[in-house]
Order: C-alpha cells, then structure tokens, then sequence
C-alpha cells in the first residue's frame, strides 16, 4: 500500500503535536511538511512549537510559517488549555531548526501544483492557510485527494455552547473550505471528546519507554491538567490525531455523508458547524462527519505509532 502523502496544517498545541507524531515516521502517512497559524497561540510561538517539535522527533520536513490572524475576526489564542507557550509542560533542547522560507500558502500551491500525485491536507487548526491557498491558486482543488479536519462537531461546541475552537477561530475561512467542493471530511467532537487521555491511557504510553512516549507523557499531563481544570474531564480529549487515525486505519471511524454549513452570520451561534444528520433541509451533501469512532482502536494506533520514534 503506497503511503497517502498528506501535508499537516496545525496549530500546536498539546493535541496537534500528538498528531505530528502519528504523522511523522508512521509508514502508512508520506508527510511532505507542516505548515502552521495562529490559533492555540500567536503563530510566533505556534510556529516555534512545531519546529521543536520536528527538531526533538527528528523529522526531517519543511515547517513553514503561515496566518497570523484569522480573515475577519480577530484573532482568541487559547492559554487555558495550552499554556502561554502553547506547549507548555515538555523542556526542549535549545532550538537550531529554522523555517522553510517560503509562506505556508505558497508552500501549500507549489506542493500541489507540483506533485504528480493527488495530496490530502490534514488541517489540526483554524484553516485560514487553507482557505488563503484555495482563494489565491483555485484550480488547486483539483491536486487535493481530499480536506480531512479536526474541528466542529454535530452537537455542542466547546468555546460557544454552538461552536468549536478551530472553526470559531475562523469560521469564514471554514466556510470557504466547506464550500469549495473539495472532499471534505470532518471529525468533530462528537468523536474526540471520545478518547479522553485517562490514566491508564497514561500509563500504557509510559511503558513503551521512547522519545516519542516521553513526549507524549509530559504534554499529556499538563493538557489533562488544564482540561480538568476548564472542563472537569478526567483526561484530555485527544482530537487532533483522530485525522491521522483515520488516515492509517480508516476503520477507526465512521463517517456519514451529509450537509453541513459553517455559521458566519455572527450571532450567538457564528462558528457553528450546522450539520444536517437527519437531511431535514434536503440539500446537497458535501461532508463526510465522523459521528463514531472505535476507542480501542484508537488507543493501538497511538501506541504503535509512539513505537517508531
Ligand atoms: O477544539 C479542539 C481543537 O482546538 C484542537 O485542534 C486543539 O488543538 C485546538 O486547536
Ligand atoms: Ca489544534
């Protein structure tokens, strides 16, 4: 089976670096580079956080700068749960990685535009870099295989009671990505807030005693942490990897194929992914919504893929 050659879009973020992780030497992922925003953080400190990433997991790709604000609204970076670093609770080494000159959008279209192949973008983050690259280059969409997203959720949010984080960042940058006629496949927190980072879960990473596990326990400690704090969860959410997941073994999820809107009129519900399960509005389908996922599962390919570093 030829590795699915994606390029990683993300915010890190706790959650966005488990998924360079699975992204990163897994034999079934090809990651051709991260590009990176504003979001968990200012893109100063997201940008520096996914160069000490790749750094410490030695990957050797290309980390391009990207969005610093979203399109519209102003930018509501997330300290709460990441920390002022946006990566708070892992000491790395003093960094000597640089970035990719290029900007993340111009990274993006000469990637696809020169690649012989169809890539699939996995966007961790707001996808404001992703919507820049399909307003500047349009005719990339037919380079993309398909958009597979951490973000929204059928039901409840998690910074509104309508809206998720990476959605609400930049819902007009969501909506032209939902809009765009790419392939678009979305797992929301009707599956992440599914696989919470429980003790044990923990303890089973702790085991297996890499690079990659030492990793995984620090920043999972202090995530867990913070979402006690905010939200009283037992353990994290770990919603980021569930796209990379997906990508190594799609039986992880279930998708249902519908419609599915983003909200930008700015109400009380501006971020909102409106997606109709039921087809009650009878409109043309455009995304495929993870709406379960096989926890167990989940737990194996994390484990396995900390087992490559
Ligand atoms: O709502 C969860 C999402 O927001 C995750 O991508 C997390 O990293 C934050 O960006
Ligand atoms: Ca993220």
């Amino acid at each position: 089976m030829k590795p699915r050659k994606i390029i990683l879009d993300c915010d890190p973020g706790h959650d966005d670096a488990i998924a360079i992780i699975l992204a990163g030497k897994n034999p079934a992922i090809d990651l051709l580079g991260i590009t990176v925003e504003s979001g968990n953080q200012t893109l100063e400190k997201t940008g520096r956080n996914a160069l000490n990433l790749v750094q410490y997991l030695g990957l050797d790709i290309p980390v391009c700068l990207g969005a610093s604000e979203p399109l519209i609204k102003q930018a509501e970076v997330c300290p709460a749960i990441h920390g002022e670093s946006g990566l708070d609770g892992f000491d790395f080494d003093p960094l000597q990685r640089t970035y990719d000159p290029r900007h993340a959008v111009i990274f993006m279209i000469e990637t696809l535009m020169q690649s012989q192949d169809k890539l699939t973008i996995v966007t961790t983050g707001p996808m404001t870099n992703l919507a820049l690259a399909l307003k500047m280059e349009p005719s990339i969409k037919d380079h993309i295989e398909e958009v597979v997203l951490m973000g929204g959720s059928i039901a409840y949010g998690n910074v509104t009671p309508a809206a998720e984080f990476n959605i609400q960042f930049d819902p007009e940058a969501a909506h032209i990505v939902f809009s765009s006629g790419c392939t678009v496949k979305m797992f929301g927190l009707d599956v992440t807030r599914k696989v919470l980072v429980l003790p044990e879960v923990v303890q089973r990473m702790h085991k297996i005693q890499t690079k990659s596990s030492e990793l995984f326990v620090k920043l999972m400690t202090f995530f867990n942490a913070t979402q006690k704090q905010v939200f009283g969860f037992e353990g994290g959410p770990l919603h980021d990897p569930v796209t990379i997941a997906y990508l190594i073994d799609p039986k992880v999820c279930k998708l249902d194929f519908m419609h599915c809107d983003i909200d930008i009129s700015g109400g009380s519900s501006y971020g909102r992914t409106n997606c109709d399960q039921f087809d009650y509005l009878k409109l043309p389908k455009n995304t495929y919504v993870a709406t379960a996922i096989d926890v167990n599962r989940y737990w194996d390919i994390i484990e396995s893929s900390l087992r490559f570093y």
